[in-house]
């Protein structure tokens, strides 16, 4: 390719920056291609004339280790929404002159990146989401620093949950997948563990809590922000008047104030709930997520060499390679039944709000 776009569309994640290097350190340093930035996501495809600006080794320099997106990102903005959007997308990226598009982003991004492929456009999609629910990728960038983020704030939680002899309940984010409150829930010792894949128990989650009470004078409750009691409402929506991408309407704070208040009459302590938002998308990446940006930055600009487009980059049996678009688009990787980390964590008596059999 001669000239390629590059985008990051939907939440920040820690990582977005360590791709916009990688991809094009490895553009400019293997074929000399030209890179273009495309600020704020799809907005700024959007805009009239777009918004983009040319990225060269400087433009990338001291960026790995930032937190964010030196592009700016959008929620919103969507060129699937109607004919015309796509079509003014469409001429932006001829008008800009570009032969490929690298769209870095989460399931939203690469349904919208899967239309725009089958409107004719080269795209590589490489995956992001603190949330780890990519299908199709075992672990997207931005996840192992959201959980070592909400496993600190466990760690905190737990010194004044035991000075006070309360029960604390944190919740995470992670839509409708449980694997960040999962991981940080085992690595912050939480003595019970709630997620949306696992409608919970509310007298069981009360029976174990008490008794920890009764043995340790306090309890650490993890809860992913989609979980819920058995026969309850949803606690995340879906809004109809939103893009395609099907992004939720979140409900920051709703479960675990719902939790905190469900569980005070049960329980002979002080219940206090933590909701720790939108600080697991901030920051710096660690170690772990600037590697695994980079080779998958890495790989994105391989597969835009090797011609190969309308596919996302992914990570499989811990060999990078990659996937159809077609595939990833409007799939949700969720926490499977019978998965080892839940088994362990049940086994070392953690509580899944599951009824003893
Ligand atoms: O997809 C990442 C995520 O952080 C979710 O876990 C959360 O529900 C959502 O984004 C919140 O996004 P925003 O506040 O930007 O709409």
């Amino acid at each position: 390719p001669q000239r390629v776009g590059i985008l990051t569309g939907g939440g920040d994640c820690p990582g977005l920056n360590a791709v916009i290097r990688a991809v094009t350190q490895s553009l400019l340093r293997q074929c000399g291609a030209e890179v273009i930035g495309i600020e704020d996501g799809f907005a700024g495809l959007l805009c009239e004339p777009a918004r983009a600006r040319r990225l060269d080794w400087d433009a990338v320099s001291g960026i790995l280790l930032l937190g964010g997106t030196i592009l700016g990102s959008s929620n919103r903005a969507n060129p699937l929404a109607s004919a015309q959007a796509t079509a003014l997308a469409l001429a932006n990226v001829r008008r800009l002159g570009l032969d490929a598009l690298v769209v870095i982003g989460g399931d939203g991004s690469m349904t919208i990146a899967h239309g725009l492929a089958q409107q004719g456009l080269a795209i590589v999609g490489v995956p992001k989401t603190i949330d780890n629910d990519l299908y199709g990728c075992e672990r997207s960038f931005g996840f192992d620093t959201a959980v070592a983020t909400v496993t600190e704030a466990l760690e905190r939680i737990q010194t004044t949950a035991h000075s006070h002899h309360r029960v604390m309940i944190v919740e995470t984010m992670g839509r409708w997948a449980g694997w960040i409150a999962l991981e940080s829930g085992l690595a912050g010792a939480a003595d019970a563990i709630l997620l949306p894949e696992l409608d919970y128990d509310l007298p069981t989650l009360a029976r174990h809590c008490q008794a920890r009470l009764q043995r340790e004078r306090y309890s650490v409750i993890c809860i992913g922000e989609g979980a819920k009691a058995q026969g309850g409402a949803p606690t995340l929506q879906t809004s109809p008047a939103l893009p395609a991408d099907g992004h939720p309407v979140p409900r920051l704070g709703g479960v675990a104030h719902q939790l905190s208040a469900q569980l005070q009459p049960l329980l002979d302590a002080e219940v206090r709930a933590t909701v720790l938002g939108h600080v697991q998308r901030g920051g710096s990446p660690t170690p772990f997520d600037r590697v695994l940006a980079t080779l998958y930055g890495n790989q994105a600009a391989q597969l835009l060499l090797q011609g190969q487009f309308g596919c996302m980059v992914t990570l499989s049996g811990g060999q990078l390679g990659h996937i159809a678009l077609a595939e990833v688009a409007q799939q949700q990787r969720t926490v499977p039944a019978g998965h080892p980390l839940l088994q362990a964590a049940q086994q070392i008596g953690v509580c899944l709000g599951q009824a003893d059999r």
